[in-house]
Protein backbone atom coordinates (compact mmCIF):
# COMPACT_ATOMS: atom_id res chain seq x y z
CA UNK A 1 0.00 0.00 0.00
CA UNK A 2 1.54 3.33 -1.28
CA UNK A 3 -0.05 5.87 1.40
CA UNK A 4 -1.73 5.32 4.48
CA UNK A 5 -5.63 4.53 4.81
CA UNK A 6 -6.19 7.25 6.59
CA UNK A 7 -4.21 9.83 3.67
CA UNK A 8 -6.17 7.92 1.18
CA UNK A 9 -9.37 8.55 2.46
CA UNK A 10 -8.64 12.07 2.72
CA UNK A 11 -7.34 12.25 -0.53
CA UNK A 12 -10.43 10.33 -2.52
CA UNK A 13 -13.74 11.54 0.18
CA UNK A 14 -15.12 14.95 1.43
CA UNK A 15 -16.55 15.59 4.82
CA UNK A 16 -19.97 16.60 4.09
CA UNK A 17 -23.37 15.87 5.98
CA UNK A 18 -25.13 12.24 5.44
CA UNK A 19 -28.57 13.09 4.32
CA UNK A 20 -31.61 12.42 6.84
CA UNK A 21 -29.09 13.02 9.46
CA UNK A 22 -27.79 16.20 9.05
CA UNK A 23 -26.46 16.58 12.61
CA UNK A 24 -23.35 13.55 11.20
CA UNK A 25 -21.20 14.50 9.25
CA UNK A 26 -18.48 11.25 7.59
CA UNK A 27 -15.95 11.52 4.92
CA UNK A 28 -18.07 10.55 1.90
CA UNK A 29 -17.00 9.86 -2.03
CA UNK A 30 -19.39 10.44 -4.67
CA UNK A 31 -18.83 7.62 -7.06
CA UNK A 32 -18.42 3.92 -5.57
CA UNK A 33 -16.68 2.45 -9.02
CA UNK A 34 -13.33 4.97 -9.41
CA UNK A 35 -13.13 4.84 -5.72
CA UNK A 36 -12.95 1.21 -5.89
CA UNK A 37 -10.84 1.04 -8.87
CA UNK A 38 -8.09 3.67 -6.99
CA UNK A 39 -8.10 0.61 -3.75
CA UNK A 40 -7.36 -1.77 -6.42
CA UNK A 41 -4.88 0.33 -8.03
CA UNK A 42 -3.18 1.30 -4.04
CA UNK A 43 -3.56 -1.95 -2.57
CA UNK A 44 -2.44 -3.87 -5.74
CA UNK A 45 -5.04 -5.64 -5.12
CA UNK A 46 -7.61 -6.57 -7.89
CA UNK A 47 -9.66 -8.18 -5.42
CA UNK A 48 -9.95 -5.52 -2.87
CA UNK A 49 -13.74 -5.12 -1.34
CA UNK A 50 -16.27 -2.72 -2.43
CA UNK A 51 -15.15 0.43 -0.55
CA UNK A 52 -18.44 0.22 1.68
CA UNK A 53 -16.98 2.75 4.39
CA UNK A 54 -16.90 5.79 1.92
CA UNK A 55 -20.42 5.68 1.91
CA UNK A 56 -23.75 5.47 4.20
CA UNK A 57 -25.72 2.49 3.26
CA UNK A 58 -29.53 1.76 3.60
CA UNK A 59 -29.24 -0.04 6.83
CA UNK A 60 -27.02 2.08 8.79
CA UNK A 61 -29.33 4.84 7.82
CA UNK A 62 -32.48 3.36 9.19
CA UNK A 63 -30.85 2.55 12.50
CA UNK A 64 -28.95 6.25 13.21
CA UNK A 65 -32.98 7.50 12.59
CA UNK A 66 -34.18 5.29 14.99
CA UNK A 67 -31.56 6.13 17.69
CA UNK A 68 -32.48 9.95 16.65
CA UNK A 69 -35.83 8.79 17.66
CA UNK A 70 -34.90 6.45 20.50
CA UNK A 71 -32.16 7.86 22.09
CA UNK A 72 -32.86 5.69 25.12
CA UNK A 73 -32.10 2.11 23.02
CA UNK A 74 -28.36 3.23 23.61
CA UNK A 75 -27.62 6.32 26.00
CA UNK A 76 -25.55 5.39 28.76
CA UNK A 77 -24.75 1.69 27.50
CA UNK A 78 -21.96 -0.08 25.29
CA UNK A 79 -22.76 -0.29 21.65
CA UNK A 80 -20.87 -2.39 19.50
CA UNK A 81 -21.42 -1.73 15.68
CA UNK A 82 -21.10 -4.92 13.34
CA UNK A 83 -19.88 -4.10 10.31
CA UNK A 84 -19.15 -0.65 10.42
CA UNK A 85 -18.32 0.69 7.27
CA UNK A 86 -17.83 4.08 7.61
CA UNK A 87 -18.70 4.13 11.10
CA UNK A 88 -22.23 5.47 10.89
CA UNK A 89 -24.29 3.43 14.00
CA UNK A 90 -21.27 3.47 16.06
CA UNK A 91 -21.31 7.58 15.42
CA UNK A 92 -24.84 7.74 15.98
CA UNK A 93 -25.25 5.95 19.10
CA UNK A 94 -22.30 8.13 20.53
CA UNK A 95 -24.87 11.26 19.37
CA UNK A 96 -27.74 9.27 21.05
CA UNK A 97 -25.79 9.19 24.48
CA UNK A 98 -24.00 5.77 23.95
CA UNK A 99 -21.46 5.80 26.53
CA UNK A 100 -18.82 3.93 24.43
CA UNK A 101 -19.05 2.22 20.78
CA UNK A 102 -16.73 0.41 19.11
CA UNK A 103 -16.88 -0.41 15.67
CA UNK A 104 -16.07 -3.73 14.02
CA UNK A 105 -14.74 -4.13 10.30
CA UNK A 106 -13.01 -6.53 8.24
CA UNK A 107 -11.65 -3.90 5.57
CA UNK A 108 -8.59 -2.09 6.60
CA UNK A 109 -9.79 1.04 5.26
CA UNK A 110 -12.96 0.95 7.00
CA UNK A 111 -11.02 0.69 10.65
CA UNK A 112 -9.05 4.13 9.24
CA UNK A 113 -12.99 5.57 8.24
CA UNK A 114 -14.20 5.32 11.78
CA UNK A 115 -11.52 6.54 13.06
CA UNK A 116 -11.72 9.97 10.61
CA UNK A 117 -15.42 9.93 11.26
CA UNK A 118 -15.67 9.35 15.00
CA UNK A 119 -13.04 12.28 14.94
CA UNK A 120 -14.86 14.76 12.47
CA UNK A 121 -18.09 14.31 14.80
CA UNK A 122 -16.04 15.10 18.11
CA UNK A 123 -16.73 11.48 19.50
CA UNK A 124 -14.27 8.72 20.32
CA UNK A 125 -14.99 5.03 18.71
CA UNK A 126 -12.98 1.89 19.66
CA UNK A 127 -11.89 -0.09 16.12
CA UNK A 128 -12.04 -3.61 16.03
CA UNK A 129 -10.28 -5.09 12.51
CA UNK A 130 -10.89 -8.26 12.37
CA UNK A 131 -13.58 -10.81 11.75
CA UNK A 132 -15.52 -11.26 15.03
CA UNK A 133 -18.32 -13.90 13.33
CA UNK A 134 -16.40 -16.83 15.01
CA UNK A 135 -16.25 -15.38 18.53
CA UNK A 136 -17.85 -15.15 21.77
CA UNK A 137 -20.48 -11.93 21.77
CA UNK A 138 -18.84 -9.01 22.58
CA UNK A 139 -18.52 -6.86 26.06
CA UNK A 140 -21.52 -4.64 25.28
CA UNK A 141 -25.04 -3.99 25.82
CA UNK A 142 -25.98 -3.73 22.34
CA UNK A 143 -24.90 -4.47 19.13
CA UNK A 144 -25.96 -2.93 15.85
CA UNK A 145 -26.13 -4.68 12.23
CA UNK A 146 -26.26 -1.92 9.47
CA UNK A 147 -26.66 -3.25 6.27
CA UNK A 148 -24.75 -6.73 6.79
CA UNK A 149 -27.41 -8.76 4.49
CA UNK A 150 -26.14 -8.44 1.07
CA UNK A 151 -23.97 -11.50 0.51
CA UNK A 152 -25.20 -14.75 1.32
CA UNK A 153 -21.97 -16.04 2.77
CA UNK A 154 -22.19 -12.97 5.36
CA UNK A 155 -25.54 -13.46 5.97
CA UNK A 156 -25.22 -16.89 6.97
CA UNK A 157 -22.98 -16.47 9.26
CA UNK A 158 -24.34 -12.98 11.02
CA UNK A 159 -27.98 -14.51 11.97
CA UNK A 160 -26.41 -17.43 14.17
CA UNK A 161 -24.10 -15.00 15.68
CA UNK A 162 -26.06 -12.57 16.33
CA UNK A 163 -28.49 -14.80 17.84
CA UNK A 164 -25.60 -16.04 20.38
CA UNK A 165 -25.37 -12.39 21.35
CA UNK A 166 -29.08 -11.99 21.92
CA UNK A 167 -29.20 -15.83 23.93
CA UNK A 168 -26.18 -14.10 26.20
CA UNK A 169 -28.61 -11.27 27.03
CA UNK A 170 -27.26 -8.99 24.53
CA UNK A 171 -30.12 -6.63 23.00
CA UNK A 172 -29.39 -6.70 19.20
CA UNK A 173 -31.24 -4.13 16.40
CA UNK A 174 -30.83 -4.64 12.51
CA UNK A 175 -31.12 -1.87 9.86
CA UNK A 176 -31.60 -3.22 6.61
CA UNK A 177 -33.44 -1.60 3.07
CA UNK A 178 -34.88 -4.89 2.12
CA UNK A 179 -31.75 -6.88 0.60
CA UNK A 180 -32.18 -10.30 -0.61
CA UNK A 181 -30.63 -12.15 2.15
CA UNK A 182 -32.60 -10.73 4.88
CA UNK A 183 -33.83 -13.06 7.04
CA UNK A 184 -37.53 -11.71 7.21
CA UNK A 185 -38.98 -14.41 9.38
CA UNK A 186 -36.65 -14.31 12.35
CA UNK A 187 -37.02 -10.28 12.89
CA UNK A 188 -39.65 -8.35 14.48
CA UNK A 189 -40.03 -4.85 12.36
CA UNK A 190 -39.67 -2.06 15.01
CA UNK A 191 -39.89 1.06 12.53
CA UNK A 192 -39.26 2.05 8.79
CA UNK A 193 -37.96 5.26 7.67
CA UNK A 194 -37.27 6.72 4.07
CA UNK A 195 -33.71 6.72 3.55
CA UNK A 196 -31.21 8.21 0.94
CA UNK A 197 -27.93 6.40 0.38
CA UNK A 198 -25.34 7.62 -0.31
CA UNK A 199 -24.08 5.47 -2.85
CA UNK A 200 -24.78 5.52 -6.91
CA UNK A 201 -24.30 1.68 -6.92
CA UNK A 202 -27.79 2.05 -5.84
CA UNK A 203 -30.38 4.21 -6.90
CA UNK A 204 -30.47 7.75 -5.42
CA UNK A 205 -33.75 7.83 -4.94
CA UNK A 206 -35.75 7.93 -1.40
CA UNK A 207 -35.95 3.93 -0.08
CA UNK A 208 -37.62 2.06 2.67
CA UNK A 209 -34.82 1.39 5.51
CA UNK A 210 -36.28 -0.54 8.31
CA UNK A 211 -35.47 -1.54 11.81
CA UNK A 212 -35.71 -5.19 13.68
CA UNK A 213 -35.34 -6.81 16.54
CA UNK A 214 -34.59 -10.70 16.42
CA UNK A 215 -38.18 -12.55 17.20
CA UNK A 216 -37.64 -14.10 20.76
C1 LIG B 1 -22.92 -2.48 3.31
S1 LIG B 1 -21.65 -2.10 4.45
C2 LIG B 1 -22.57 -1.34 5.78
C3 LIG B 1 -21.78 -0.29 6.52
C4 LIG B 1 -22.57 0.48 7.57
N1 LIG B 1 -23.04 -0.40 8.61
C5 LIG B 1 -23.72 1.25 6.95
O1 LIG B 1 -24.87 0.78 7.08
O2 LIG B 1 -23.46 2.29 6.31
C6 LIG B 1 -21.22 -3.68 5.18
C7 LIG B 1 -19.90 -3.67 5.95
O3 LIG B 1 -19.69 -4.95 6.56
C8 LIG B 1 -18.32 -5.23 6.52
N2 LIG B 1 -18.11 -6.68 6.70
C9 LIG B 1 -18.23 -7.67 5.78
N3 LIG B 1 -17.97 -8.87 6.35
C10 LIG B 1 -17.67 -8.61 7.66
C11 LIG B 1 -17.32 -9.42 8.77
N4 LIG B 1 -17.21 -10.75 8.65
N5 LIG B 1 -17.09 -8.83 9.96
C12 LIG B 1 -17.19 -7.48 10.09
N6 LIG B 1 -17.53 -6.66 9.07
C13 LIG B 1 -17.77 -7.21 7.88
C14 LIG B 1 -17.86 -4.70 5.16
O4 LIG B 1 -16.47 -4.51 5.09
C15 LIG B 1 -18.68 -3.41 5.09
O5 LIG B 1 -17.95 -2.32 5.60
Amino acid sequence: MAASPRAFILRHTRLRPVPGLEEIRLHLADEALPLWHAVQVETNDPDAPVPYWAFAWGGGLAIGRYLRDHPEAVAGRRVFDLGSGSGLCAIASMHAGASEATGADIDPFAAAAIGLNARANGHRVGVVRRDVLDDEPPDADIVLAGDCWYDLTLAERVLPWLVRVRDRGIDVLIGDPGRRYLPTAELVELASYEVRTTTELEDLELKRGAVYALRP
